[in-house]
């Protein structure tokens, strides 16, 4: 019955002006969510967010053109295009396909004016990597949410690579980057962190000699791979991931797989509305972000994997996922990782599960869009469920009928889409606040769900 999912918007003055000041104009809508009978059908993710952006930025410093085709159609990564012209690149974006005219390692051009990464912490950081070998001075900023996010973590390494770094106090954005000639580090993450990681190796480039990471646990390995397909020397083990700086990369034709992260909130979805029947096609499938697949296959969730190639370096398959009991349980801290945006529906999937589910080492969750942790406890219990916060997890309990209410998002896309989740198997109605914020990642959420919502 089509419109079992009443995804009705409506905007207020009040929401308009919240949304003002969170510098996420567009994201004042509300949605009302309410209970199906199934999701049936088949359904495609935006393209992968995190290799989108790494492409357009290694596209940008090659040499000769790059074509991408599927191309992240989030606002986060359109953040990224929009720093790289500025930067003097020449990008052509045509619906999901987006061509980058390489300027060569040591093409980019200064900017007048100062970079804006949006709300995406992936631009700001992996960027800044690059902007530490130009040899001239760049601001790049934020919006409210990005303005609060942690860059100490970058600032450091470029820093004792010989990047020149301003912040905002507390090593906060806007971040001025001096950049200039850079020496090769050897570097152990403090935090496991695919963005710090990435922009030590993009600094790499334009260092004399072998610039090396050592993660304390594995994450993303989407910089690797596509330093990898772009020509550069890189070297692999294990944790360790070392790149010599070199003179070129070359242009490519990639395509980007589907955003395995996105397909989370369609996985639990599928797995929490009985009688579904859902397929989920062309899923980014590398083993550095399935770690998903291993949590809902141990609880006893019926996710097939299907249609297994590799392209571009990168696995990619179609999931198909049926409902049933899920049993819950703890996730352990070095699964953490590589779960981190995943934590929020998993924690919505948690309280229809037979044990709850449980998780600590995850602190990283409160320095995100948004304090994950609280933010996602606080609208479980608005819906009624019994959470316990930890300063680095939470603990959600099983068997919960969850109730309709009234979910602040803090703009934050993750949260938005959980929550629409969560309301899919709630008693009434639950009304999503901002659900615009979902355009960060997954612009067309709201309408895929309504597509298969029966
Ligand atoms: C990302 C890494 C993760 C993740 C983010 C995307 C990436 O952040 O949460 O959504 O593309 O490298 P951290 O590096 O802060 O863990």
């Amino acid at each position: 019955m089509p419109g079992a999912v009443s995804l009705q918007r409506f905007t207020s003055d009040e929401e308009l002006l919240t949304a003002f000041r969170m510098g996420f104009f567009g994201s004042a809508k509300s949605r009302k969510i309410k209970p199906v009978k199934r999701l049936v059908g088949t359904v495609e993710m935006p393209g992968d967010k995190s290799i989108s952006h790494r492409y357009a930025m290694l596209g940008a410093i090659a040499e000769g053109p790059s074509e991408i085709h599927f191309f992240a159609s989030s606002a986060d990564c359109q953040s990224t295009l929009d720093c790289l012209k500025k930067l003097g690149v020449t990008i052509d974006r045509r619906e999901n396909v987006v061509t980058i005219q390489g300027a060569g390692l040591a093409g980019l051009k200064p900017s007048l004016q100062a970079l804006d990464a949006g709300n995406s912490g992936s631009t700001m950081r992996m960027l800044a990597g690059i902007l530490a070998g130009q040899h001239f001075r760049t601001v790049i900023g934020g919006d409210a949410s990005l303005s609060r996010r942690p860059m100490k973590r970058v600032i450091d390494p470029l820093t004792q690579m010989g990047a020149r770094i301003e912040s905002a106090e507390g090593y906060l954005p806007p971040l001025e980057i001096e950049g200039g000639t850079l020496r090769p580090i050897r570097y152990e993450l403090p935090v496991a962190s695919a963005q710090v990681k990435s922009a030590v190796l993009l600094a790499g480039l334009y260092a004399e000699g072998e610039t090396t990471v050592v993660e304390p646990f594995a994450t993303r390995d989407h910089t690797d791979i596509a330093l990898e397909q772009m020509g550069a020397d890189i070297g692999r083990h294990r944790r360790t991931i070392a790149v010599r700086g070199c003179a070129r990369l070359e242009g490519k034709k990639v395509y980007i797989p589907g955003d395995i992260s996105s397909a989370a909130f369609f996985l639990v979805a599928g797995l929490l509305v009985p009688e579904s029947n859902l397929v989920i096609r062309n899923v980014g499938l590398n083993p550095t972000r399935t770690a998903i697949l291993d949590v809902l296959a141990t609880m006893g969730g019926r996710v097939k994997v299907l249609n297994v190639e590799m392209l571009n370096g990168e696995l990619l398959g179609d999931l198909h996922i049926e409902p049933g009991t899920l049993k819950g349980g703890e996730i352990a801290q070095e699964s953490v990782p590589g779960l981190i945006d995943e934590l929020p529906v998993l924690s919505v999937l948690g309280t229809q599960t037979e044990e709850g589910l449980w998780f600590h080492g995850a602190a990283e969750l409160r320095v995100k869009e948004s304090d994950r942790i609280a933010v996602v406890a606080a609208n479980l219990r608005r819906m009624g469920a019994k959470v316990e916060e930890f300063p680095d997890g939470l603990r959600v309990a099983g068997r919960q009928k969850l109730r309709g209410a009234e979910i602040n998002t803090q703009g934050d896309h993750r949260i938005a889409m959980a929550f629409a989740v969560a309301g899919l198997v709630a008693e009434g109605t639950t009304v999503i606040r901002d659900s615009g914020c979902v355009d960060v990642s997954f612009p067309k959420f709201f309408d895929t769900l309504e597509r298969v919502a029966e």
